[in-house]
């Protein structure tokens, strides 16, 4: 699939699989949501750019790499996207946060905005859309819609799970967003629910339902 990378490392899905287990606690499922946030976070970043600097060992000069370039931006799609975010803030401790607060209406399933809050030089940085789950891609597209008319310019999209529906529409809306997932599924159903999924990410997360 052109312009998706299928992220997979065992540990990856090993810890998809004990999150997929509808047994599975809420705070289990956060905490490899986290685990998996961080591991997701060290492959999109794969090809950031580095350059070689002088630096003083307590032995001697060397050159050595560090990373280039534009700085990050995480911007979690609310509620499930901030499950990414504490891990991929372990390793990227710099990065800004963009908030993004989107829910799909039951019956239309199209995104509702409710919150938006973005560092204000989204232009001079690369951005990573951060939702575990894309299913129409309606709240993805309405995302980085959104980015983009504030001015963001290289955007990644991190998911957990994908459906193929999702990733057809959101790579015709944005061919320039590349998209990391674990997973792609099988398909869609009737609600708009991956199947076969792990159901609902931000109420398995929170403990709502
Ligand atoms: C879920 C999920 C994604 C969205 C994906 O959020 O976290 O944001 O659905 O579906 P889509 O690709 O069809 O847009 P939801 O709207 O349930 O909000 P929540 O995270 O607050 O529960
Ligand atoms: N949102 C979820 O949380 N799960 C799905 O399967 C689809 C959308």
């Amino acid at each position: 699939m052109e312009g998706v990378t299928i992220v997979d490392h065992p540990l990856v899905q090993h810890k998809l699989t004990l999150m997929r287990e509808a047994k599975r606690s809420t705070k289990g499922f956060r905490q490899l949501l986290n685990e998996i946030g961080m591991l997701l976070c060290y492959e999109v970043t794969r090809d950031l750019p580095t350059e070689m600097v002088e630096i003083e060992t307590p032995l001697t000069h060397m050159k050595a790499p560090q990373i280039a370039g534009k700085k990050l931006v995480f911007a979690p799609i609310l509620r499930a996207g901030v499950g990414f975010l504490d891990g991929m803030l372990t390793l990227v401790p710099s990065a800004r946060v963009a908030h993004i607060g989107l829910y799909r209406d039951p019956e239309t399933l199209h995104a509702v905005e409710y919150y938006f809050k973005a560092p204000s030089d989204l232009a001079d940085r690369l951005t990573l859309v951060l939702d575990p789950m894309l299913a129409t891609a309606n709240s993805a597209v309405a995302a980085i819609d959104r980015l983009k008319e504030r001015g963001a310019r290289e955007i990644r999209f991190v998911c957990l799970l994908a459906a193929p529906e999702g990733i057809e529409k959101l790579r015709g809306a944005h061919p320039d967003v590349r998209i990391w997932t674990a997973a792609v599924d099988d398909h869609l159903n009737d609600h708009g629910y991956i199947i076969p999924g792990l159901g609902d990410a931000g109420d398995r997360m929170f403990g709502t339902r």
